[in-house]
């Protein structure tokens, strides 16, 4: 499964690409907004620090077909490496990743609710589709299980497109959509952080140091080693 941050905070990315197996970056108009940055100089920083190699997803705030198309050209442009247009599914989003299919674009259909919306969205030509998995569990819609329906279609017509889990707000769901066999999950630094942290982890780590230390005292495997 890949693991995307959901952020345009510097640090929080920049820790996340140290820390963890970061697959990428992915960025809406509000997350972005919450920056209160320049904007171009702030895409341009995401992207000097996750490199070339890892994606990039940033969503257009166009709304006609030819004007998203042309945002995603300049994007590409302005960040290059691995990059992604972000569209909200719409008629004219969908136009639009036809369009951008035709061109060689990759698109990420974004704010799916619903495996109808997906399919259609996929059958456009998106190479991600992001359905928000604790906006449904919020309407008592169940993500996890409009994630598994989108998955199961995908893989009975042999679709090739990517399901991209977003919106989440505990480990449970994050855990529930790998069970599921979603690609990929876009998640908060914070959720990271979560997703490793367990207490009998950090007892168990202390238990192995006392042991240690009870018998070589402060000296490191390296220290002896080197002695040698
Ligand atoms: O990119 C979509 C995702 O960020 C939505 O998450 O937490 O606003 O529901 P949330």
């Amino acid at each position: 499964m890949q693991y995307i941050v959901d952020s345009a905070h510097l640090e929080e990315i920049r820790e996340c690409v140290e820390f963890y197996p970061l697959d990428g970056v992915t960025t809406n108009p509000t997350i972005i907004s919450k920056e209160h940055s320049d904007f171009v100089k702030l895409i341009k920083e995401i992207r000097a620090i996750i490199g070339a190699e890892r994606m990039l997803h940033i969503q257009t705030t166009a709304t006609t077909s030819e004007a998203i198309v042309k945002e995603a050209v300049a994007l590409m442009e302005a960040v290059g490496g691995d990059f992604y247009i972000k569209v909200p599914i719409s008629p004219e989003g969908l136009k639009a990743t036809m369009a951008l299919k035709r061109m060689g674009i990759k698109v990420t259909e974004t704010a799916i609710f619903t495996p109808q919306q997906a399919l259609i969205a996929a059958k456009a030509g998106a190479s991600y589709i992001a359905p928000y998995v604790n906006r449904l569990d919020n309407i008592v819609s169940d993500g996890v299980h409009v994630v598994s329906e989108i998955v199961e279609m995908f893989k009975r017509y042999d679709i090739d497109c990517k399901v991209l889990a977003a919106s989440f707000k505990n480990t449970e769901q994050i855990h529930k959509i790998a069970m599921v066999g979603a690609h990929a999950v876009t998640i908060s630094p914070d959720l990271f952080k979560k997703l490793t942290y367990h207490p009998l982890t950090l007892y168990a780590i202390d238990d192995f140091q006392k042991d240690w230390e009870s018998v070589y005292g402060d000296e490191t495997v390296l220290d002896l080693l080197e002695e040698k």
